[in-house]
């Protein structure tokens, strides 16, 4: 068997230069292309799946680049992208470019323009678009005759790059016979010549003639024709798959060539399979002489390419590579590395053997015989779409805190590292990041710059935005009066801040207690639960004034009740002043003992008499509950009468 494969098949110049353009933007953009990039299913697909989408309408996109491919597009076309203010990569062939050059040039010099070429490709379509849509357009003989001369009109005539030349010839000449002199400018490409003469030559001398492109293709199908016409076993295959080998024979002379879309990977794939399966099947052929094409070709189908995202089997799980069954004839690794953005991501505690899992990749071939996998590329794919469109409506993601760097922390959102800046991670200053450390936490994004792969999140504003939610729930079920229960905060040495879920209120000092207190300290601790009554509402200012003392009654209210002159009663001692003691009845109720009445002889200060926390029994000698004021004796109460000089209570400071 002998293979002979044509030295023009495949990618023409033009058509891998726009492949080349669009490679190159991906990652950089929104990329999209004007058109299928060339007819070719294989690499369109591809393409999509890597994020390239194809649009046939400017209007469909609001941002992102816009590749357009060799065909090229007519001037309009430019204009309403440039309007559209969206980037443009221009993959026109440049011997596309110069036929809209000369089209352009002539028919602002008032030539009428005359396109050999079939008006429905987009080539000869962007070709028009240069002289306003006002070409003639003739494929064949018979158009060409319906073309009607204008009295003085000059004509330029161009060619569709991919058209026959014997056909060009034969419309020139027939349009010349109606009586014009045009300037006539040969712009069939000779890319399409060679390719079409060589197919002449091999498809000649060839028992079998393989033609590899899309069935959708023009130039596919030109070649297809011109080899069917020397070699009637001629067979157009897209790729490998539709490659029926039992047709062909061991001692077979092949041709192969390819149309201009064809990628040079699939020609490769062709070739590789049919020398391989066929030397096999040599080799394996039994008794008969039957050939075992089939179970052959089967081991030989599953094809992979640099940038293919395709499923696979787990076949062995380390903590630093997965190991992964594609179907084809190595198996493919994903380091560590690749396995996920999440640096702490352990491939042994989420994969187990059997499972089924999606790759991307990266090369065919490592050197080793391996095929380099990526999981972390496939996660990064799907997590930019997520976090464009979260971007784009302003909505929050969800992300797991992995890491805490210089400036913030990084937050992986679904295989995607977003930054979020120490100064958007909280409305508050928080001291150390490291808190934020594997939890899982909503962000808005807000910036994105695909090109640099920036991407920064904040959670401020979103805080802010359901603290403020918070507080107005809280506020609208609060009433002045109402005992509501929180949790002491903070506290000051003016009072202490309880959380009533959402905001924040203050107990002033005076309102802790009946009693009297120096510092809130005294009486509350930072994450104590209390009741309290709301005693003032400013929901302007975002003021809730509390009281903690209100939650029971006042005590001065049953003073007189419980403390009747002349009963004996016990008190602490709670504070001396020069002119006597203060007792505590009750928590709120303090009598003072006047230095005369503290013993039945002359003290010259309280201290001499009594210690502070000494609980001792005193008479009540007079109850004062609007002021607030109790005179008490602890001499009468000892059983000593009282002396004649006795101080009256109103004397007493207020407390
Ligand atoms: Fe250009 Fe010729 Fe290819 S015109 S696109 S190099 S066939």
């Amino acid at each position: 068997m002998e293979i002979i494969l044509a030295k023009s098949a495949g990618f023409c110049f033009g058509v891998n230069r726009a492949i080349e353009a669009v490679n190159d933007a991906i990652g950089t953009d929104d990329i999209y292309t004007y058109g299928p990039i060339i007819h070719n299913k294989t690499v369109t697909e591809s393409l999509e799946k890597r994020g390239v989408k194809c649009i046939e309408n400017i209007d469909d996109i609001k941002r992102g680049t816009i590749v357009l491919r060799s065909h090229g597009v007519g001037k309009d076309i430019y204009s309403e992208i440039e309007k559209k203010g969206l980037k443009i990569i221009d993959g026109t062939c440049p011997f596309v470019k110069k036929i809209h050059d000369i089209v352009n040039e002539k028919y602002n010099k008032g030539y009428k323009i005359i396109i050999i070429g079939d008006k429905s490709h987009p080539e000869v379509m962007g070709i028009n678009g240069w002289c306003q849509n006002s070409a003639f357009i003739a494929k064949t003989v018979e158009e060409a005759e319906k073309f009607e001369t204008e009295k003085d009109a000059k004509y330029c005539i161009v060619v569709q790059t991919t058209f026959r030349k014997s056909l060009f010839d034969e419309i020139v000449d027939t349009l010349k016979n109606k009586g014009i002199e045009p300037e006539i400018y040969n712009t069939i490409c000779s890319a399409t010549s060679t390719r079409q003469k060589e197919a002449v030559e091999i498809s000649s001398i060839v028992d079998k003639m393989i033609v590899i492109g899309d069935k959708k293709s023009s130039n596919t199908q030109k070649l297809y024709e011109i080899c069917r016409k020397n070699c009637k076993n001629t067979i157009n295959i897209e790729t490998i798959s539709d490659l029926m080998l039992n047709i062909f024979d061991k001692n077979d002379k092949i041709g192969i060539t390819a149309g201009a879309s064809t990628p040079p990977a699939i020609i490769k794939e062709v070739i590789g399979t049919m020398s391989e399966a066929l030397n096999d099947a040599v080799k394996n052929s039994n008794e008969d002489g039957e050939l075992s094409f089939q179970q052959l070709l089967d081991e030989h189908l599953v094809t992979l390419h640099t940038g293919d995202i395709v499923t696979g089997t787990v076949i062995q799980i380390s903590n630093e590579e997965v190991s992964v069954n594609l179907g084809y004839k190595s198996d493919g690794i994903i380091t560590r590395n690749e396995y996920s953005s999440d640096v702490n991501a352990l491939p042994s505690k989420e994969l187990k053997v059997g499972d089924k899992i999606e790759v991307f990749v990266v090369r065919v071939n490592d050197g080793d015989g391996n095929v380099l996998l990526s999981r972390k590329r496939i996660e990064s794919m799907k997590g930019f779409d997520d976090i464009q469109k979260a971007y784009d409506e302003k909505t929050p993601v969800e992300g797991k805190v992995t890491e805490v760097v210089k400036g913030g922390i990084i937050a992986v959102v679904n295989g995607v590292r977003v930054f979020i800046p120490s100064s958007q991670v909280s409305n508050r200053f928080v001291d150390d990041l490291n808190v934020f450390k594997g939890q899982t936490i909503t962000f808005n994004i807000i910036e994105l710059d695909k090109s640099k792969r920036r991407i920064i999140g904040g959670r401020k504003a979103l805080i802010e935005k359901e603290a403020q939610a918070k507080k107005e729930a809280v506020f609208a079920t609060l009433e002045v009066g109402k005992k509501v229960k929180g949790t002491v905060s903070r506290i000051t040495d003016f009072g202490a801040f309880v959380n009533l879920g959402g905001i924040d209120g203050l107990i002033h000092i005076s309102e802790m207690s009946w009693g009297r207190i120096t510092n809130p300290r005294e009486i509350l601790k930072e994450g104590d639960e209390v009741e309290v009554v709301v005693l003032d509402i400013n929901e302007e200012k975002g003021k809730i004034s509390l009281s903690l003392k209100n939650v029971t009654p006042n005590p001065w209210l049953s003073a007189a009740e419980k403390y009747p002159v002349g009963s004996i009663v016990e008190g602490k001692v709670v504070r001396m002043v020069p002119f006597g003691a203060f007792v505590e009845l009750e928590p709120g109720v303090d009598g003072l003992v006047h230095i005369s009445q503290i013993a039945n002889k002359h003290v010259v200060k309280p201290e001499d008499e009594l210690k502070i926390g000494e609980v001792i029994k005193v008479k009540v000698l007079e109850v004062n509950t609007e002021a607030k004021k109790i005179s008490l004796s602890k001499k009468e109460a000892d059983g000593v009468e009282a002396p004649a000089e006795e101080t009256p209570a109103e004397e007493a400071p207020a407390e």
